[in-house]
């Protein structure tokens, strides 16, 4: 197609969509190397790439892999056409089933169609707010323990502690008291789900079945796993049915009575209950990493929230969460500026149109909340945490001075933000996250006061998005009076 010439005209002018392609509405291909397409640069640094591409080639640019085409979607519009308008003429494609099969089986994340909406149906009432609020307890508690297990001036990794935090959090949330019991059991599948998909490690890139020692070791606590839940659910229905089975007391309950009613057979419960463990664990457990970091980094606001947590009756309740909007807006902000999902994936089942491009059937649509969140079109100063713009009485201090919040959130496009997807097939845990995080943030600013160690945050594109190196802050446990630092003349 005679494209490398053309590519290279559009770098130099990335003004000029052409595409050498006799249909003029087919998205703008710039860059890529014959055969290898942009595997290098989505290799090298996957988040500048799509950062890059939305900035300079606009809503809908193609890319290729290997010869394979995709069409990389920034345009909020077209964002909303694709989760909510048009959902039902995409599907979630090969390429998460291929990736992620051997773990989530058929379960939710990765079903399609009339058997996804079932499933989806029948789990819905678990993510009820009156439901999530029930997991408060675990969320407070494991964050209590985190803040009395360390000392004045311990420099701690964030990352890592959240992630012991949320795993734990969500153990217990789906297997209620039989967590103790099986503790090892979870954890150790755990260690090799993260072992086995740990893009640093070449043999991750080999397919599961090569015997490797990881391999081994993943399949075999995999199934140990497994075999742990079926026990589980044999346990429960020989206890015979909860006196209300609309309201089991853990997610494992809900999938049991699912089941049982025939929304789903033993083998979707089991992939369910999996898929619980880990599609919200990883993601939870970034999302709280990047909330306190730029909480350290901010000491100012950070005081703000410690002001707004300090004044609760105690340790926070979920319907506290409501009182507590620096805290919310922190939150926010974090997963704005580092969406622990930075990119995800949908294939149309016919040719659609995508900003007045014709995209066809089958190829990858790549969604990515990371290039959309840094896009200066609808953010203003983009690379930079500010949770000030989620506040209606704007900025905190003088440092922000003539520096206005950004729009305010009504105000730009709906899709300008989604760091949990849209639309029906939204993440079905988003309360229960939004929850965690605004809880165990609360919980830990009751206690301490975090200073910045890692200067500069560096992430990387894995599965999600990831820290390059471990994420330290130093923690302070001595009650520092908060009056001293006054938000509104520090920073
Ligand atoms: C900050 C934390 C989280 C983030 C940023 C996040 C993000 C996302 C995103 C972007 C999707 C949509 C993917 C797509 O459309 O292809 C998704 C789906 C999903 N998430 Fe989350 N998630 C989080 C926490 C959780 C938690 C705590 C759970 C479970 C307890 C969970 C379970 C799921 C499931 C099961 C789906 C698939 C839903 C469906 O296809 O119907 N997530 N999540």
């Amino acid at each position: 197609m005679g494209e490398t010439t053309i590519r290279a005209d559009d770098e130099a002018d990335p003004g000029t969509e052409r595409t050498g392609d006799a249909d003029p509405t087919r998205p703008p291909a710039p860059g890529g190397l014959p055969l290898l397409g942009n595997v290098h640069e989505l290799a090298s640094d996957a988040l500048g790439f799509y950062e890059r591409r939305a900035a300079t080639h606009g809503g809908v640019v193609r890319y290729d892999v290997f010869g394979t085409e995709s069409y990389l979607v920034t345009d909020p519009a077209a964002i909303r056409r694709i989760l909510v308008d048009d959902h039902d003429r995409y599907e979630k494609g090969s390429m998460p089933r291929d990736q992620l099969g051997g773990l989530l089986g058929d379960g939710l994340f990765l079903a399609e169609g009339d058997d996804w909406r079932e499933q989806r149906t029948a789990i819905r009432s678990a993510f009820f707010r009156e439901r999530v609020a029930e997991y408060g307890g675990p969320m407070v508690d494991h964050a209590r323990r985190a803040a009395a297990s360390w000392d004045d001036g311990d420099v701690v990794d964030v990352h890592a502690a959240a992630t012991e935090y949320a795993f734990d959090v969500l153990a217990e949330s789906l297997l209620g008291s039989d967590v103790e019991r099986e503790r090892e059991t979870v954890r150790a599948a755990a260690e090799s789900v993260t072992e086995r998909f740990d893009t640093r490690r070449l043999t991750s890139f080999l397919p599961v079945w090569v015997p490797t020692p990881a391999n081994r070791r993943y399949r075999r606590r995999l199934a140990a796993l497994r075999s742990t839940i079926r026990d589980l659910v044999a346990e429960r229905r020989a206890a015979g049915p909860p006196a209300n089975p609309g309201a089991a007391d853990d997610l494992l309950g809900t999938l049991v009575a699912a089941a049982d009613i025939g929304a789903m057979d033993d083998d979707r419960l089991v992939d369910n209950a999996v898929t619980f463990l880990f599609a919200g664990h990883e993601t939870s457990a970034l999302g709280l990493a990047y909330t306190l970091y730029c909480l350290a980094d901010r000491p100012a606001f950070q005081d703000r929230v410690r002001r707004e947590v300090a004044a609760l009756d105690g340790d926070p309740e979920p319907a506290d969460l409501r009182e507590c909007p620096a805290l919310t807006a922190a939150v926010d902000e974090a997963l704005r500026l580092y969406p622990p999902v930075h990119s995800f994936f949908r294939e149309p089942t016919e040719p659609v149109t995508l900003g007045g491009h014709r995209v066809p059937a089958g190829v990858v649509v790549t969604l990515s909340p990371w290039a959309v969140h840094r896009d200066e079109r609808w953010w203003d100063d983009p690379e930079t945490y500010r949770p000030e713009r989620w506040l209606r009485d704007g900025p905190a201090g003088p440092a922000h001075g003539d520096d206005a919040p950004g729009p305010a959130v009504g105000e730009r496009p709906e899709y300008a933000y989604f760091p949990f997807g849209g639309g029906p097939r939204h993440c079905i845990g988003m309360r229960f996250a939004r929850q965690e995080l605004r809880l165990a943030t609360a919980t830990l600013l009751r206690r301490l006061r975090l200073e910045p160690v890692t200067a500069d945050l560096s992430v990387r594109a894995s599965a999600n998005t990831r820290p390059a190196e471990p994420v330290r802050v130093r923690v302070r446990t001595r009650d520092e009076s908060l009056e001293e630092t006054d938000p509104a003349v520090s920073e």
